[in-house]
């Protein structure tokens, strides 16, 4: 079972098992919130190895069901509300969906799995988690500093600190979409020490790429780049995000997933730090070489507008664990990434528009006025 499979993330991590699993077969649940779209899912709707139910994570009652009607011994769970922005204007949602959405998921797993011969063998509940958990760091090297050399071979791109969130790293959220997260995490953890359920969690950080809804940074710029409407970089614009490739993040999972050791917890990410006014200068000279507009064409759409409240100030993730224990390493270096990225959104307006399809407004022309 993949929850939140017609989601960003998750439509990439259907896709990978569907096609490189034809031995499984794959239950993607999900709500289909304006977050949720099986447009994603087109190139593997018809895959015998591949189910969709439309269902709420938090009916338990349905819950169940799935999980005796397909005999699930495996839960990748993503579903959520993800973006922080909507956690400040409805924290009530998070609250549902990410804390009561993973303890009816937790609670079905542990009461079919218990009934069960075999009971909690080879199976696996596996929580998707985030970076944002752990709070804020300091920006101390405004400048950049280089990375610890064992880091370095994932990227080249310079930290703005000497400390990252490892996974020993106390919780410390601060929006309630990383409070949300966080308590979520908890109770995962608690099924484990309480009942035993076999538990993974993984922590990751800021992913970018195909199949982003139009609301996160890197692809709402790329669509307001592309139809000239103003970039709103929060604040100075200083804040750091460490990148990582979606399909990077697909493969950690795939990894974890498979030999991850239960009860144990992986931080994910690429070494790759980036202020955020750096990515909106490479994402307007991106876009603008794709499309043959002259080089600056785009620079005065960068429009700085009032801060998000409580905006955290850095994210940077030590994954030196995941390398250690488990061999992996993202496969995507930023710049490359990028371009693959804004030639994609380039190339599917078609996704764009019927993503966005006039229901959604972006939550800061609600929130947040402009200087
Ligand atoms: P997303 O918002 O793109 O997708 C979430 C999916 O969950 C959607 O398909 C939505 O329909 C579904 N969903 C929401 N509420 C549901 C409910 N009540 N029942 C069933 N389905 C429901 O999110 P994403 O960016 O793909 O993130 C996926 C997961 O990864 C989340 O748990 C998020 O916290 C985590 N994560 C995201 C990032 C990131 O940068 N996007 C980084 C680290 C961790
Ligand atoms: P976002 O993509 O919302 O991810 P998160 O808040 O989970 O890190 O935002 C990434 C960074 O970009 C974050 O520092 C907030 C900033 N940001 C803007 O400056 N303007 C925007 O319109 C958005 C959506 C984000």
């Amino acid at each position: 079972m993949i929850t939140g499979g017609a989601g960003f993330i998750g439509s990439h991590v259907v896709r990978l098992f569907v096609t490189k699993y034809p031995e499984y077969r794959i239950v993607n649940v999900d709500k289909l919130t304006y977050a949720g779209n099986l447009r994603s899912l087109t190139d593997i709707e018809g895959a015998p190895n591949y189910v969709f139910e439309k269902a709420d994570i938090v009916n338990f009652e349905a819950m169940r069901e799935l999980f005796a009607r397909y005999d699930i011994s495996g839960v990748i769970h993503l579903a959520a509300e993800s973006h922080v922005d909507r956690s400040i204007a409805d924290p009530f949602l998070f609250a549902r969906t990410n804390v009561m959405g993973t303890l009816c998921l937790l609670q079905a797993a542990k009461e079919y799995w218990e009934s069960r011969p075999e009971q909690y063998e080879n199976k696996l509940f596996y929580h998707i988690s985030t970076d944002e958990v752990y709070g804020t760091l300091e920006l101390t090297h405004p400048e950049g500093v280089e990375l610890p050399c064992a880091a370095s071979g994932a990227g080249a791109h310079p930290a703005y600190g000497t400390d990252f969130f490892s996974e020993t790293t106390k919780y410390c959220p601060h929006s309630p979409y990383s409070a949300s997260k966080a308590s979520a995490d908890h109770f995962v953890r608690a099924y484990h020490d309480t009942y035993g359920l076999p538990t993974i969690v993984t922590n990751c950080s800021n992913n970018y790429g195909p199949y982003q809804f139009p609301e996160k940074l890197i692809p709402l710029f790329i669509n307001n780049i592309r139809s000239r409407k103003p970039l709103p970089v929060y604040g100075k614009g200083e804040n750091v995000r460490d990148w990582l490739y979606v399909e990077d993040h697909a493969s950690a999972i795939d990894v974890v997933f498979h030999r991850g050791k239960v009860a144990e917890t992986y931080n994910i990410g690429g070494f790759n730090e980036w202020k955020n006014i750096d990515i909106v200068k490479l994402l307007i000279r991106t876009v603008d070489r794709l499309l043959g507009r002259p080089e600056g064409a785009d620079d005065d759409l960068i429009t700085y507008v009032t801060d998000r409240p409580g905006h955290d100030m850095r994210y940077a993730i030590d994954a030196s664990k995941l390398l250690r224990e488990l061999g992996w390493a993202p496969a995507h270096r930023f710049e490359e990434g990028v371009e693959k990225t804004v030639a994609w959104y380039l190339a599917h307006q078609d996704w764009v528009d019927a993503v966005t399809d006039g229901a959604y407004v972006a939550y800061y022309e609600h929130m947040y006025t402009n200087r």
